[in-house]
């Protein structure tokens, strides 16, 4: 059974609400531990609530009738997509119609997560909301028609955050992968020319319950600030993870091309985001550069 719990965080919402968070991953974890203290939480795993099961989500919303939902599940293997489109369009998209039919059905407000993997990555500058999609593969191109889904279904009454490069201390992520990696490797070769914005689960998280408390309305933008290449990325997290002593000494980390490290996905070259509407939809959601937020993460423990 999923846990129910009361949030502990900052009184940001005027009345008390009962929220029901799909998934357990990196971003539901985080809303778990921010979530303000007159939200009931509902937390459900994919044992608990299987987004794809059309009549599950429908019974399970009918009996909480929570105000919110959020859906933090995804299927989130942007390479494993690639072998497995069936799996991942039946989780981001109609996991994510499943949910939009049942809060529509019982009134709720949806706060639905999306990928900056809904972009070409030709840009060269930040992209707008409401840029030009571009799916690369798989992955992006099940989030978009999940993003098609919520506008389809429901005529108000939702948001979508898109979001990028996302880590936290629980799950498995980028961060600590590289720091693994610097712990048994002599050196290490990273890509350099694929530039985004790296995000702490946590500020997401934090957006998360400001755009709750403000409903906010239509498709935006959440990344920590500042832009990185995963190579820049990853010399940061040595460069911080040696300072906290979670490494005892530096490797060569080498910068290298796309073309150096072939997946199965291709994935934007350029993924930058224009966070400018979110920001004045929610001037309290928190502005903090990729770096300062790598640090904090870097002080907790792992789990
Ligand atoms: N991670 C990133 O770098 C990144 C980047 C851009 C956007 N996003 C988006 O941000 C959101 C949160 O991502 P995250 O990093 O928290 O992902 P995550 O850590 O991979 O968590 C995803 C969660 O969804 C669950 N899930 C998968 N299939 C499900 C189903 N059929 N029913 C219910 N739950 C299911 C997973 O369960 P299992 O563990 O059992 O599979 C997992 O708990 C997602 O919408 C993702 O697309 C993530």
């Amino acid at each position: 059974m999923a846990r129910v719990r009361i949030g502990q965080g900052p009184n940001i919402l005027n009345k008390a609400m009962k929220v029901l968070v799909a998934g357990k991953g990196q971003l539901a974890w985080e809303l778990g531990r921010t979530a303000p203290q007159n939200v009931e939480l509902h937390i459900h795993d994919r044992d608990e609530l299987d987004i794809t099961d059309a009549e599950a989500v429908r019974q399970l919303v009918g009996q909480l009738r929570p105000d919110v939902i959020i859906n933090a599940a995804a299927y989130t293997n942007v390479d494993g997509a690639e072998a497995d489109k069936a799996a991942a369009w039946a989780v981001n998209c109609t996991g994510v119609e499943n949910l939009c039919l049942a809060a529509k059905e019982f009134d709720c407000y949806l706060l639905h997560i999306s990928t900056d993997f809904v972009f070409g990555g030709r840009a060269a500058v930040p992209y707008l909301p409401d840029a030009a999609t571009a799916p690369l593969g798989v992955y992006g191109a099940s989030k978009f028609a999940g993003e098609q889904a919520v506008s389809r279904v429901l005529a108000g009454n939702w948001a979508i955050i898109r979001t990028a490069w996302v880590y936290s201390s629980f799950g498995n992520n980028f961060v600590k992968t590289m720091i693994r990696l610097m712990q048994q490797k002599p050196q290490l070769s990273i890509i350099s020319d694929q530039i985004g914005s790296p995000t702490w689960a946590n500020t997401l998280a934090l957006t998360c319950w400001q755009a709750v408390a403000e409903r906010l309305q239509g498709i935006h933008h959440c990344t920590n600030e500042g832009v990185a290449s995963w190579y820049d990325f990853a010399v940061a997290i040595q460069e911080l993870a040696l300072q906290k002593k979670l490494l005892e000494k530096p490797i060569p980390v080498l910068p290298i091309p796309t073309e150096a490290y072939p997946t199965p996905a291709e994935r934007p070259r350029y993924s930058v985001m224009n966070k400018q509407s979110l920001l004045e939809a929610l001037p309290s959601a928190p502005k903090l550069h990729w770096r300062a937020a790598l640090s904090e993460m870097l002080d907790e423990p792992f789990c």
